[in-house]
């Protein structure tokens, strides 16, 4: 037990170290094997040396792929200097060495500030040409919490904002902020910070916001944030922290004031637990059918237990009625200790959620561990492989098959494929599934945010499979939520250590 309470605070050990590829040096079995094998002719920093080129051109995810790169250090180029590690390293080995590649190649080596937080930004004031569309980057808000969540533009032209460890405030059309909504769900400055590293962790935290399709006639607003609590289960008792699991509630906004609040979604005690809220996802989105669809990440007590479990809310993608009542077509509904909101399962750390009203479709994104970040098709009752299987490595180097853990006999064929597989990862963050109101040539694209990446990308879905992929803002900002104005525009919320901001794609 004692070990599994622990396992939280190793995951984000192992996110802190295996990301900053100078200063985790040491920790970063990835590194070593680099430091030993490749640094004499390819240089420490990747710079290259007299006896081999430089490997550290930041490159967009579309090109240079990582099964590239696995093949050239497996055959090399044995006549040009390139020995070939096929024999001396096993398969493993060397897929660990292209993603460490891949990821330098993706972010380029920014000393510390792996993640993109503190790198200072700007808008570009040029028009940014694109394979479909030339677009204008504009600002519409600044001055927002560094860590905000989501918005949601509201049909007046303001916007609801979330600030994870703040709560709820309104945008107005000027740019302005309102105050914090008094009346909402508590929200907690909770947090453990790593030395010299911006994020931050913790249980109390305001996600999503999203507004009835109907919000014209019943003004209601649906959130999510991490329900925090102290001594109410075995866990926090045992280890004397705070817990947190994912709470769904709508209400309305009179006078400034929050008020009329109804639960619609909550878990019981025993599933509350000190995994950071960042795994929460609690992402929401509507169905033409009254439908309303949310995520829940890995929060159990370790980043893979419950989730293959369908009598935990963990992992899962689920689906209520948009006044928490369960639908009688749930895929689980019959099944006896299932949670009967669940719809699929496997998901590891969903960021983004969307239904696609002309398809019919609902699409999803999540984070995978090191490598294997995500875009799937969702599906009812569906396994999406966590932690089962992953295109990505675990953050210290080992395949994922967390089944031999836990009992559970892998079987591929039945569990459900991404759509696209990004390794190195982009950090994956939400999107939307444009309507072609502003961009015709965009029309029912994914335009999918990143965090660490800092760029946002266009995915042209054919049927049930993205066909193209395509960077439409490269090396810009962490862009933690891409929204719809009621015209159509698109948002994007962009989190900074200086400020959140939000801004607009306008077509040129
Ligand atoms: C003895 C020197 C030497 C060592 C050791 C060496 N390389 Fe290379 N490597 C080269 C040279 C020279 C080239 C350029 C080959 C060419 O021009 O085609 C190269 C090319 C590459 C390329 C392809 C270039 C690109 O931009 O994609 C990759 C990837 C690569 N090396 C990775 C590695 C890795 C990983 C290791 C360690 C396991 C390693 N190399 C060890 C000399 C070396």
């Amino acid at each position: 037990m004692l070990n599994r309470l622990i396992s939280p605070y190793l995951v984000m050990f192992a996110v802190v170290c295996s990301v900053s590829i100078t200063a985790c040096a040491q920790e970063d079995p990835y590194y070593g094997l680099y430091v030993k094998e490749c640094a004499t002719c390819h240089g420490d920093g990747f710079q290259g040396t007299g006896q081999g080129p430089a490997l550290a051109q930041p490159l967009p995810i579309e090109q240079g792929s990582l099964d590239q790169i696995i093949m050239a250090i497996k055959n090399g180029a044995v006549e040009k200097g390139m020995p070939a590690f096929g024999q001396a390293l096993s398969p493993l080995e060397i897929k660990r060495l292209a993603i460490l590649i891949s990821e330098v190649r993706m972010t380029g080596v920014k000393g510390n500030d792996y993640y993109n937080v503190q790198q200072t930004f700007s808008i570009p004031s040029d028009p940014i040409q694109t394979e479909k569309h030339a677009f204008r980057i504009e600002s519409v808000a600044t001055g927002i919490d560094p860590l905000p969540y989501s918005i949601a533009p509201l049909p007046d032209g303001r916007i609801l904002v979330t600030e994870k460890m703040r709560g709820l405030r309104i945008v107005n059309t000027d740019g302005s902020l309102s105050p914090l909504i008094d009346g909402t769900p508590q929200t907690y400055d909770h947090s453990y910070q790593m030395p010299g590293v911006f994020l931050k962790y913790g249980n109390g935290w305001m996600l999503d916001v999203t507004l009835h399709p109907d919000y014209e006639e019943n003004g209601w607003i649906y959130m999510t944030f991490g329900d925090r609590c102290m001594q109410c289960n075995y866990i926090s008792r045992m280890s004397a922290s705070a817990v947190s699991m994912l709470k769904l509630v709508r209400g309305r906004i009179a006078d400034g004031v929050w008020v009329e609040q109804e639960t619609l979604w909550e878990s019981d005690s025993t599933t509350y637990t000190p995994m950071a809220d960042m795994t929460l996802g609690g992402r929401m989105t509507f169905d033409d059918a009254g439908h309303l669809f949310f995520s829940l990440g890995m929060k159990g007590v370790s980043n893979f237990s419950d989730i293959q479990d369908l009598d935990r809310p963990s992992g899962k993608i689920h689906r209520i009625y948009d006044d928490g009542s369960i639908p009688e077509d749930n895929p689980y509904v019959n099944h006896p200790e299932a949670v009967p909101s669940i719809w699929s399962y496997g998901h590891r750390s969903p960021q983004g959620l969307e239904f696609n009203p002309r398809t019919g479709k609902l699409w999803g994104t999540e984070m995978g561990p090191r490598g294997g970040d995500e875009v799937n098709l969702i599906m009812p009752g569906k396994n999406y492989g966590w932690p089962l299987y992953s295109k990505g490595l675990n953050y210290d180097g080992t395949p994922v098959e967390y089944g031999k853990q836990l009992g559970i006999e892998l079987d591929l064929s039945t569990i459900e494929q991404t759509k696209i597989d990004l390794t190195p990862s982009p950090a994956i963050s939400s999107f939307v599934i444009h309507d072609g109101s502003v961009f015709p040539e965009w029309k029912d694209n994914l335009i999918v945010g990143s965090l660490k990446a800092t760029e946002l990308f266009r995915m042209v879905i054919d049927g049930e499979d993205i066909v193209h992929t395509e960077t439409i803002i490269k090396d810009f900002a962490r862009i933690r939520d891409v929204e719809h104005g009621p015209d159509g525009t698109i948002y994007l919320l962009l989190e900074h250590a200086d400020g959140g901001q939000i801004v607009k794609l306008v077509k040129d």
